[in-house]
Order: C-alpha cells, then sequence, then structure tokens
C-alpha cells in the first residue's frame, strides 16, 4: 500500500481520539513554540499535523498565521470539522512533505512524529529539502520522533530513532541545536511511548 492509502485508512479506519499518538493537550509542543519567541502574525506551519488539536490552541493563543499539512485529506478533513468557521483561518496543505513545494515563506516548522517515517534516506534528503525552501533565515524547527530506545514501529511501518546527533546530521550544518527533551507519551491504549523534541534554529543567512 503506498504511504498516502496507508494515512488515509487510518484515518478512516479510527477516530482521532483513537490513534496511539493521540493527545489532548500538545503542551511539550506549546511549550518549545513559546521558547521560540516568534509572534502571532509569525507564519507557522504544523507538518504532518494530521488531526492534532495544536491548530486549535494556536489559534487560540493569537496566531494569525498557520498552516497545516498533511498527507491524508480525512486527517485534515477531522480538524476542520472541528474546528467549525475557525478552519477558515488556516491554510490546509493535502500533500506528501517529500514532495511539498511551499507557496511563502515560514518562520516556525513543527513536525511531531512525522521524519521518523521516513526510512529512506532519499526520502529525508526530500524532506530537508522542504524544510528549507520553507523556513526563512533564523527560522525555527521543533521536530519530537521515537527516541532511542523508544518504539520501533507507529502505525504498523517501521520507523527512525531519533537522539540529538542523528537529527542534527540528518538537517546538516546550517540548523543549531538549541534544546531537546524526552517525554513519555502515554497512548490512549495506555502504552508508554519514549519521544525526543528538538528545537532548532536555522543559522541566519
Ligand atoms: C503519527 S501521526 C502524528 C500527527 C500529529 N503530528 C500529532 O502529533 O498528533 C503522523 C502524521 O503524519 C502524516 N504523514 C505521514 N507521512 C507524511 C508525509 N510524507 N507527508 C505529510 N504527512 C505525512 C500522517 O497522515 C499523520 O497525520
Amino acid at each position: 500500500m503506498n504511504r498516502k492509502a496507508h494515512w488515509e485508512r487510518i484515518y478512516k479506519d479510527k477516530l482521532p481520539t483513537e490513534v496511539s499518538w493521540y493527545q489532548t493537550e500538545p503542551e511539550l509542543s506549546l511549550a518549545l513554540i513559546g521558547r521560540t519567541g516568534v509572534g502571532p502574525t509569525a507564519p507557522v506551519i504544523d507538518v504532518g499535523g494530521g488531526a492534532s488539536v495544536l491548530v486549535d490552541r494556536l489559534l487560540a493563543a493569537g496566531f494569525a498565521n498557520l498552516a497545516v499539512l498533511d498527507i491524508s485529506g480525512s486527517a485534515i478533513e477531522h480538524a476542520r470539522t472541528r474546528l467549525g468557521q475557525l478552519a477558515d483561518r488556516v491554510e490546509w496543505y493535502e500533500a506528501d512533505v517529500t514532495a511539498f513545494a511551499p507557496p511563502h515563506p515560514f518562520q516556525l516548522w513543527h513536525d511531531r512524529a512525522v521524519f521518523h517515517f521516513l526510512t529512506d534516506k532519499e526520502d529525508r534528503k526530500r524532506y530537508v529539502g522542504t524544510l528549507k525552501e520553507a523556513l526563512v533565515p533564523d527560522g525555527h524547527v521543533i521536530i519530537a520522533a521515537f527516541a532511542i530506545g523508544g518504539p520501533r514501529k507507529c502505525s504498523g511501518l517501521e520507523i527512525v530513532q531519533y537522539d540529538a546527533a542523528r537529527l542534527c546530521e540528518e538537517l546538516g550544518g546550517e540548523f543549531e541545536l538549541l534544546e531537546a527533551h524526552d517525554e513519555m507519551h502515554i497512548t490512549p491504549g495506555h502504552a508508554e511511548q519514549k519521544f525526543s523534541f528538538f528545537r532548532l534554529m536555522r543559522k541566519g543567512r
């Protein structure tokens, strides 16, 4: 099954609250976004945002230039339905991040549990290419992935586990790591999943 078909099936078979990565509150993401210091007019993109409520919380915090990208149209539909009229304030992109042409620059790139699915080196290169095309100089990056010693699979797919060194090697020398944190995520089925969150900044050009 191809990548898009896989994710469309997941979001058709399960409620957003039933998927293993579901969070009632994306607390660490919000804390890290806060620490970037970006203001409410900053263009922000949640890559592989799925049906996450991060976009709801950022709208509530006053962010006015939000974008959500996901390969699954069903995931986006869940989020849009939940938001109702507020959804019109968000840019929605149904796209594969490895083949996405950013329509405008972003100041902040957030990705929780998407990059780690790219087990193919060429896909990771394409992801980093999209990131570099999308992000302004001095832009901020937050990436969360399964930690070393965490799960080996997610949603039935192989993943790559990350620590700071491995992530920095993949992203290349243009990005400076500012902080890293581990978080034990508890799935709706009460399983523990060790994540690592990384906050980086692009070195100004
Ligand atoms: C594990 S879920 C995480 C969702 C969300 N970030 C969260 O924290 O709740 C991974 C998400 O990435 C999306 N995804 C997977 N591969 C992708 C790709 N190549 N391009 C864009 N989205 C992708 C999936 O549809 C899914 O919504």
